[in-house]
């Protein structure tokens, strides 16, 4: 029988391991996220130890992918929780506009297939329509990243199954995406929108250049320091009185509350302090 000792002490090479083939901080993860999801791989591969899991690796890199694939967990649908996206709509939108701003840049972390980025998207389009300054669209940049290639290279494609509209609302349906499924979302939020590739855990942002983070489900899958490392890190890179949202089952706890002002709680919406 194998101690808990050298349980502990393969998973931790194991971590490392990866850590290192990779260059993803798989140790910043939830611990449990991440001992399910290894566990799973290993069932898969047929692994009955961290140490032997961690020799499948050395022996079939493709592994790795494998691994890393299942750790990023790729749910999503455009207007998730649409009570978030009619906050933002009402709250955050008029006033970065009122700003009078050269641009005003939004980053989507954690974009996965692209339906977050896409609403947003539709967000500042309609926006910019209902005022009658849709000549306009070019002062906004859309920046979505993944640290995941093949969710990436989805979102690039713009076409999106039937489920996945079930939330949009009526009229962004009618504007801005093809009637029948596969519905393919028009240019002109294509335009206004970049994807990258983005470790959370390791790329920055510009410090001071984005107007709008919105980072929904991925914060809820790292260790805490990882949640406060990431934190610290939107606080740079958003301009005083640039906004964050953030997952409605995420928070913003300990010494992160001081980062940011909480505007709404309902919507998770905080601020930048001016
Ligand atoms: C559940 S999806 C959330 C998608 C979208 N934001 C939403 O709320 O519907 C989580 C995404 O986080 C991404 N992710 C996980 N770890 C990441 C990291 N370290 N850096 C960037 N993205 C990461 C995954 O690849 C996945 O696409």
């Amino acid at each position: 029988m194998i101690s808990a000792e050298r349980i502990a002490a393969d998973f931790s090479a194991l971590t490392q391991q990866i850590v290192s083939a990779r260059g993803v901080a798989v140790n910043s993860y939830k611990r449990s996220c991440l001992e399910r999801r290894i566990a799973a791989r290993m069932r898969a591969r047929g692994a009955e130890s961290y140490a032997s899991y961690a020799r499948v690796l050395r022996e079939d890199p493709a592994e790795y992918d494998a691994l890393i694939d299942a750790l990023t967990i790729n749910v999503t649908h455009l207007f998730r929780d649409t009570e978030v996206w009619e906050g933002v709509a009402e709250r955050v939108l008029p006033d970065l506009w009122a700003g009078n701003h050269a641009t005003i840049n939004t980053w989507v972390a954690g974009c996965a297939s692209g339906e977050e980025a896409y609403t947003v998207a539709a967000l500042w389009h309609r926006f910019l329509e209902a005022r009658g300054e849709v000549g306009m669209t070019s002062r906004i940049r859309i920046t979505a990243t993944d640290l995941d290639p093949d969710a990436l290279a989805l979102a690039a494609v713009g076409e999106f199954p039937r489920e996945s509209l079930r939330d949009t609302p009526a009229d962004v349906r009618a504007r801005y995406f093809t009637p029948a499924a596969p519905h393919v979302a028009a240019a002109e939020l294509r335009r206004m929108i970049t994807f990258a590739r983005g470790d959370l855990l390791a790329t920055a942002q510009p410090p001071g250049s984005v107007h709008l983070i919105t980072c929904r489900n991925v914060l809820i899958y790292f260790d805490k320091p990882s949640q406060d490392a990431v934190f610290r890190r939107f606080r740079e890179a958003l301009a005083p009185g640039g906004y964050l949202v953030i997952g409605k089952a995420e928070a913003v706890l300990g010494e992160s509350r001081l980062l940011f002002d909480a505007l709404d709680h309902q919507i998770r919406l905080f601020r930048r302090p001016m």
